[in-house]
């Protein structure tokens, strides 16, 4: 079946429920466009599963902070339809702002101490405007699963609380980060780096890596997170907005290594903010 593009609610809503009158489970991968591997992963996923496929392509103006980059965030239509239709979506819903935020809006999601940590500080109101955003999405689309990318692991462990907060019947899916070949994980922002900002992003992954690889030794945490600021510290024209290894589930920080933990971290080179984490065992990583 070819790719369907839907830019009303009401078409949205009768191929929806075309599908769920063929039985079909309905698989949602929320995005905002500027598609690439990592995104394409998702829908992949989501076909796999056998799902009826639902993509949509929203630039949401409330996740993003007052000096961010709303208005220059690459929108890339044409391609993003292309992926869709090359890895067999069903439907492409690029909403209509006022179908996201009706005229007189004013409900928003507020998340709890999820946010507090990691990418909170240094975007007051970005998980607010991204809760908000999704339960729209998921009230709209209203998928039996959502798949997510835990290349923002902070972003689904958020919506996995408010899926269970609020109620909401459906299920979310992480999938694993999609890496550049030399590790630079991929993201809609990477477009903004210049060639040698390009080459130094890769000092994050780096980083991490080895603050895995020193936990991994039975070094402490704290050796390892001062490691991994040095590393990317010594790297010009990089700042350093947080490295710290957490717990997975709660995304607190930890000072004693336990079994399951995240190394994440995010930086600053030029105008891009790139962020990215790695997942450990240590129960089944010393084996
Ligand atoms: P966006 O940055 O477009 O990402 C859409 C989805 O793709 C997210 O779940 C993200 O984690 C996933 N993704 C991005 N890069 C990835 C990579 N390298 N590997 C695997 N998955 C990756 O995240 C958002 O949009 C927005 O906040 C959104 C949820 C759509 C709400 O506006």
């Amino acid at each position: 079946m070819a790719l369907e593009t839907v830019t009303s609610v009401e078409h949205l809503r009768s191929a929806v429920a075309d599908a769920r009158s063929a039985n079909r489970t309905i698989g949602f991968i929320p995005t905002m466009g500027a598609l690439h591997a990592g995104h394409l992963s998702l829908i992949e996923a989501a076909r796999r599963n056998g799902d009826f496929t639902i993509v949509s392509i929203f630039v949401n103006p409330t996740q993003f902070g007052p000096g961010d980059d709303f208005d220059r965030y690459p929108r890339t239509l044409d391609a993003d339809r292309a992926i869709c239709d090359a890895a067999a979506a069903q439907v492409l819903f690029v909403p209509q702002h006022e179908d996201v935020y009706p005229k007189g809006d004013q409900t928003r999601v507020r998340p709890g101490p999820l946010a507090d940590g990691l990418c909170g500080p240094f975007r007051p109101g970005h998980f607010e405007g991204v809760c908000t955003v999704v339960a729209k999405l998921f009230g709209l689309v209203q998928p039996d699963v959502a798949y997510f990318g835990q290349k923002d692991a902070q972003q689904v462990a958020i919506i996995r609380r408010m899926v269970l907060d609020l109620r909401m019947p459906l299920r979310i899916e992480a999938c694993p980060i999609v890496r550049e070949p030399d590790g630079l994980a991929l993201s809609s922002r990477n477009a903004y780096l210049e060639p040698d900002q390009r080459r130094r992003s890769l000092c994050l992954y780096q980083a991490l890596t080895t603050g895995r690889d020193m936990l991994r030794a039975g070094e402490s945490v704290n050796d390892a997170v001062a490691a991994m600021r040095e590393r990317l510290e010594r790297t010009s024209g990089v700042s350093v907005d947080y490295v710290s290894v957490v717990d997975p589930d709660s995304l607190d920080p930890v000072t004693d290594t336990k079994s399951r933990l995240m190394v994440a971290g995010a930086i600053r080179i030029g105008s891009c903010r790139l962020i990215d984490n790695v997942l450990m065992d240590l129960s089944v990583d010393r084996e």
